[in-house]
């Protein structure tokens, strides 16, 4: 069987390689022709643990070839999947349909051929029977020799797990409205199916929902303990043993509790804003309105971490003044959304270190991958090439993605290299007690601020 890929990006790339890795000819497509000529090279345009080995690998041996022609893909595949992006229109809530649109019309008007187009792309509900009509009606029009089926196939892979997540799915969900439809996935998923990956097969509709309903959840979640961040950042109390407490019960379980500075990423922020806008459409409003406040409680976060800086440089001022004290150096240790990623789209990390440069603040940004594509974004900030440089002479450190880079920082050696000792841990992955003895002042999301030495022993 040769597939086809169509959209190169994270999504299609990783299943590109992931494909050939399972022994598929694949041709992969994009309209971008300097993507395509840098993946015929055998080489990756973004940050993902063990996806170049594995497109090398597949672009030497003949199995992985890139193209930017549909034509071509129409006449040599018997399986397309569509994994373009569906971002956020610009100024609305609702999805961007128009790359799917084009893809899929595109197909629909090139395949000369028995096939089966897979959508893998998360779409608003409604979508895959719209295609199918439109898939349908365009072939008819053109009169093309072969049978066109489609079928949707949410994927659920995570960025710095791409490739396992895709070779060893926790299930395969599959939308189809015919049998045939369904045995040609199931041939397709042969591999992961004997490791005895769950099989869901349902209509579109469910399928569709099936990976909104999964990125909300997650979402809420995250929202849901970070919310309780704000009881505990007030009244006091210990988030993280909060979470776990509750994590015990398995029906609450501890993964996707980790308080912090909040979730960003391509996928969860704007799928949430989607889902809102798709159920308001279908006349729905009330149905996902607390959606809106799991992206309030989210983005709150950001807030409370620039009024946490400024109270910590303030040393322990709690009526906090409004703005950064200009000439302060802030070194900000993390830019990506999360760990193991070059990724800063919607990152709660890059938002934090605008807002503290917006604010006055001198500040100097570290990333191990993310540097790159933060200084694509806001690039009036101060880059650096390590941890050393960015908290030398530094008024405050922050901590806004958990690299074990930062995880594992000895606060010995970072101490004598700042100006003035005080960190705040954005994800809660430090020793509080580590950081205090050698003299920090130490803040947590999720934790009350405790005010400077000479405050509370003046109290
Ligand atoms: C997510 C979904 O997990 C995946 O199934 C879907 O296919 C795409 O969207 P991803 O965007 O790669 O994957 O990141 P994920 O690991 O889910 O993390 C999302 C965000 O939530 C990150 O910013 C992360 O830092 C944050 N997060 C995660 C928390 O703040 N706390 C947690 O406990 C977990």
């Amino acid at each position: 069987m040769r597939l086809s890929v169509i959209g190169t990006g994270y999504l299609g790339a990783t299943h590109a390689a992931c494909m050939a890795e399972l022994g598929f000819e694949v041709l992969g497509l994009d309209v971008d022709p300097a993507k395509i000529d840098a993946l015929s090279r055998g080489e990756l345009p973004f940050h993902e643990p063990g996806l170049s080995e594995l497109l090398v690998k597949h672009v030497q041996s003949g199995r992985l070839r890139f193209t930017t022609s549909y034509q071509e893909v129409g006449d040599w595949a018997d399986v397309h999947f569509v994994g373009v992006g569906t971002p956020q229109k610009a100024g609305e809530s609702a999805a961007d349909m128009r790359y799917v649109d084009a893809a899929v019309t595109s197909l629909a008007q090139h395949i000369t051929r028995d096939a089966l187009i897979v959508g893998k792309s998360t779409v608003p509900v409604g979508t895959a029977t719209r295609l199918a009509g439109l898939i349908q009606a365009t072939r008819a029009e053109l009169e093309l020799p072969g049978e066109v089926e489609l079928a949707w196939n949410p994927e659920f892979l995570r960025e710095g797990f791409a490739v396992k997540d895709t070779l060893h799915p926790d299930r395969l969900v599959v939308g189809v409205d015919s049998e045939h439809a369904e045995q040609v996935l199931r041939q397709v998923y042969a591999a992961p199916l004997a490791e005895g990956a769950p099989w869901i097969s349902t209509d579109f509709e469910t399928a569709e929902l099936v990976k909104v309903a999964a990125n909300a959840f997650l979402a809420t979640k995250i929202s849901f303990i970070n919310a309780f961040s704000e009881i505990t950042e007030t009244v006091g109390g210990d988030i993280t043993t909060l979470a776990d407490a509750i994590g015990h019960d398995p029906r609450i379980g501890r993964r996707f509790l980790n308080a912090g500075v909040g979730f960003g990423g391509g996928c969860l922020p704007k799928d949430i804003r989607a889902l809102q806008a798709r159920v308001s459409e279908l006349g729905l409003d009330r149905t996902m309105a607390f959606l809106n406040d799991i992206d309030d409680i989210n983005l709150r976060r950001r807030d409370r971490v620039v009024d946490l800086a400024v109270q910590v440089l303030n040393e322990g001022a709690v009526e906090a003044p409004s703005t950064v004290l200009p000439g302060q150096k802030i070194a900000v240790l993390g830019v990506t959304f999360k760990p193991d990623s070059d990724d800063v789209r919607d990152s709660p990390a890059l938002d934090v270190a605008n807002r503290l440069f917006t604010a006055g603040a001198d500040v100097a940004v570290y990333d191990p991958q993310g540097n790159r594509n933060a200084a694509g974004r806001f690039p009036r900030l101060d880059y650096v090439g390590s941890l050393e440089a960015a908290v030398t002479g530094a008024d405050l450190a922050i901590l806004l993605t958990e690299w074990d880079e930062f995880k594992q920082m000895d606060p010995a050696q970072i101490a004598p290299l700042m100006k003035h000792r005080a960190i705040i841990d954005g994800r809660n992955v430090l020793d509080a007690k580590a950081w205090t003895d050698v003299g920090f002042t130490h803040a947590a999301l999720g934790h009350r601020f405790k005010l400077s030495i000479d405050e509370e022993t003046a109290e």
